[in-house]
């Protein structure tokens, strides 16, 4: 799967953004080692904290699912959908995203369409994360 068609996934996703409260639409879409993409949107709460990322929300799908490899995820977003600027993750979305992936290969495509996007690893977006590998003394960092 090439980058451009798994961000034109995560945009043709932002319709499914439920976000009556921010109004601020968010799409991703997660690229499984084994080749699947799930796509995940913002699920707001009117109690506000049980809100969810669009990232979270495609992790957490893919997991669900019994996927824990992934490659890389592109994200999306804007003011009642419209995408006006780049959307980067939040940083409980990347702490979830240090949980599942390595941080040097895994790839983040912050986009504002599928010609227009950064490209970041991991391990850019959050240097010297906390992960499974500190609590078992295993793994390389
Ligand atoms: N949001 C995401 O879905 N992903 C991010 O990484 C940034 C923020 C959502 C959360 C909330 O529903 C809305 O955008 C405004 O913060």
């Amino acid at each position: 799967m090439d980058k451009q068609k798994l961000i034109q996934m995560a945009v043709d996703g932002l319709g499914r953004s439920y976000a009556p409260y921010s109004h601020f639409h968010v799409s991703a879409a997660l690229l499984c080692a084994d080749g699947t993409v799930y796509t995940g949107n913002n699920i707001e709460n009117a109690a506000y904290t049980p809100s969810v990322c669009a990232e979270r929300c495609a992790i957490f799908k893919a997991v669900g699912d019994g996927r824990r490899e992934f490659e890389a995820i592109a994200v999306c977003g804007g003011p009642d959908g419209v995408i006006e600027d780049y959307c980067p993750p939040c940083g409980v979305c990347r702490q979830v995203m240090r949980e599942f992936c390595d941080p040097s290969s895994f790839r983040v495509l912050v986009a504002k369409t599928a010609e227009d996007y950064r490209e970041y690893t991991l391990e850019q977006l959050l240097p010297d994360g906390f992960g499974p590998d500190h609590l078992t003394g295993s793994g390389e960092r």
